[in-house]
């Protein structure tokens, strides 16, 4: 008999996880032993990558302070530590070794704990603090200059859509920036989750002043489409 695919099996061990009311107990399962996850791009997040990119992202603390739109990076203020970054979700740690490249102070958490591990063994070399938390129960003092939110929030249930978005907002500093990148859903269109995608109302949840919150369609695949989000609280 074929093995199961990733997703097939993601799917089952979240329905598994689900019906015995333990909406996160599915990921430990899922990255335990070194399997493939369906999510796992083998980089980091592409968009990220062209966000940073566009704006010459540079967290070392030549230039330290808010991040703002534009063609270049400016930084209101000095700050000779640098510019620290977190990573929610932050699963096999690409997006997390990314951001680090660019010279951020990295803290990148995930609720699996063989997900940590992971990131841990592929990265040994790295300057991230990987760590083992909950997005639901994060110390209160947590606040970083960029938090990078990419496909977690819809990864629960909508259940606690309210509090994971209040969650991923709080780890924003004044002054900071707050990165999205989720699947669309459209508010008429309900579909069984894992995942369950975010409506422009969700985003609305994050309280923070929007900088560009661009729909990406994917033509012929309304499914793929995502949300491609940038937040500030302002300082
Ligand atoms: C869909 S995956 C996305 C992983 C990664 N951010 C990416 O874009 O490839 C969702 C990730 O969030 C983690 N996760 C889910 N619920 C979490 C929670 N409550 N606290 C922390 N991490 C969580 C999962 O273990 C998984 O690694």
């Amino acid at each position: 008999m074929e093995a199961p695919s990733p997703g097939d099996r993601a799917r089952r061990l979240a329905a598994e996880a689900l019906a015995a009311d333990d909406p996160t107990g599915w990921f430990e399962r899922l990255y335990r032993g070194d399997q493939t996850v369906p999510w796992h791009q083998g980089g980091p997040d592409p968009f990220l990558v062209r966000w940073a990119a566009d704006r010459n992202l540079d967290g070392s603390g030549n230039s330290a302070g808010r991040l703002t739109a534009g063609e270049e990076v400016r930084f209101a203020r000095s700050r000779p530590a640098g510019l620290t970054a977190l990573v929610i979700g932050a699963g096999l740690g690409d997006d997390a070794e990314f951001v680090a490249g660019l010279g951020f102070d990295t803290v990148a958490f995930d609720v699996a704990p063989s997900a940590v591990e992971r990131a841990r063994r592929r990265f040994p070399d790295s300057t991230v603090r990987y760590e083992v938390a909950d997005l639901l129960d994060l110390p209160a003092d947590w606040r970083f200059d960029l938090v990078v939110e990419n496909f977690t929030v819809q990864s629960l249930p909508v259940g606690l859509r309210e509090r994971a978005i209040a969650a991923v907002a709080a780890t924003v500093a004044p002054g900071g920036t707050l990165i999205v990148h989720a699947t669309y859903r459209d508010p008429a269109v309900e579909r069984p989750g894992p995942p369950w995608p975010l409506t422009r109302s969700d985003l609305e949840l994050f309280a923070l002043e929007p900088v560009t919150v661009t729909q990406i369609p994917e033509p012929g695949h309304p499914e793929l489409a995502t949300w491609q989000a940038e937040f500030t609280r302002p300082g």
